[in-house]
């Protein structure tokens, strides 16, 4: 018995011997096969148990067993390490070379835009603003309805709604600002509420060097407690102020928008002290509060539109907005 267990522990040094260098896979499943199969001395030595007195059987049985879990811990250990080294090479064989050898070809840039944008987000999401979105398709009620603009109101006309037939019963369109994202967040976010919404807009306009019948917007939607006009005025230009610069300065003028109340426009200093309209923005209406189940007594807002595009314009000079979508790669290289 002493004879057998001394016997397989020289079989399991053997076994470690030449588990360290075995070379790939397939060797690996032969001294699997030889030192934990069918006729290996450890199965053989497991068969031959059964002919032991009780009392020895159980030490032996102990002895093999944990001779046995060695040698199979090593084949494993060994299985992993040679399974990564074939995956490695393998990898080394399949690579492909995409280096380029030129090295004339010039890399592309963002979009005045995207850069724009991206500027935007960031400027914002540093003040404390999240970024949400809303689809280019609406109903008339996120694009006019909920945002106090009803069927009858002279309003709806200045919008030049593009309008997209797909057969349903109510009225579809392209959003032509990005006020309705104002209504999405409001239905579905208890307040307080501090969001951007940038995003593609539509208008009927022809193109000219002021205007494109697809255009961005950037909308911001604040709903806290005790908010007031101040507030607005001061996002508004601290905004401008993270954008541009110091320079460029801010100016509101009263106006109209059915959503808020009081309303104003915004507008920024060009470097020749005239002023550039930039956006509305205004007090939120407390109709609109209502339409998304917002108790007015309890929450006040502001919030404000302005064009992306525009912004593009005045931050990189260009004399045409058309420049942004004519995608002349001349131009485009220039930022
Ligand atoms: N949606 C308006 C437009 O496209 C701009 C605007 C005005 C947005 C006032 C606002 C706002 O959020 O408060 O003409």
């Amino acid at each position: 018995m002493a004879l057998m267990i001394s016997e397989l522990e020289q079989t399991a040094a053997e076994a470690t011997a030449r588990l360290a260098d075995v070379a790939d896979l397939d060797a690996l499943a032969a001294l699997d096969a030889e030192f934990l199969g069918k006729k290996s001395a450890l199965t053989t030595a497991k068969k031959q148990l059964g002919g032991l007195d009780p009392d020895e059987r159980k030490a032996a049985g102990q002895a093999v067993n944990e001779i046995r879990k060695r040698v199979e811990a090593e084949i494993a250990d060994a299985r992993a390490r040679l399974t990564a080294t074939a995956r490695a090479q393998q990898l080394e064989a399949e690579r492909l070379d995409l280096t380029e050898l030129r090295n004339d070809i010039r890399r592309g840039s963002m979009h005045l835009v995207t850069q724009s944008r991206d500027r935007l987000e960031d400027v914002f999401v540093g003040m404390g603003f999240t970024v949400a979105e809303g689809p280019e398709v609406e109903t008339a009620w996120y694009n006019f309805e909920a945002l106090n603009i009803p069927e009858w109101h002279p309003a709806r006309g200045s919008f030049d709604t593009i309008f997209v037939n797909l057969g349903e019963p109510e009225e579809v369109m392209l959003r032509s600002h990005t006020s309705p994202v104002q209504i999405r967040t409001m239905e579905n976010t208890e307040p307080p509420i501090y969001i951007v919404a940038p995003g593609r807009t539509f208008r009927t306009d022809t193109a000219d060097a002021t205007h494109l019948p697809a255009f961005n917007q950037i909308e911001g939607l604040v709903i806290d407690r005790g908010i007031t006009m101040g507030d607005l005025a001061g996002t508004i230009d601290e905004f401008v102020r993270a954008f541009f610069g110091g320079e460029v300065k801010t100016r509101l003028r009263p106006s109209y928008f059915p959503f808020t109340e009081p309303s104003a426009e915004f507008d920024i200093s060009r470097p020749d002290g005239s002023w550039l309209e930039l956006g509305g923005c205004g007090m939120v209406h407390p109709n609109v509060l209502r339409n998304c189940g917002i108790d007015p007594e309890e929450w006040q807002g502001f919030a404000f539109g302005f064009g992306i595009d525009r912004l593009a314009v005045m931050r990189y000079q260009l004399d045409d907005i058309r420049e942004l979508v004519n995608n002349d790669v001349r131009f485009l290289r220039q930022f």
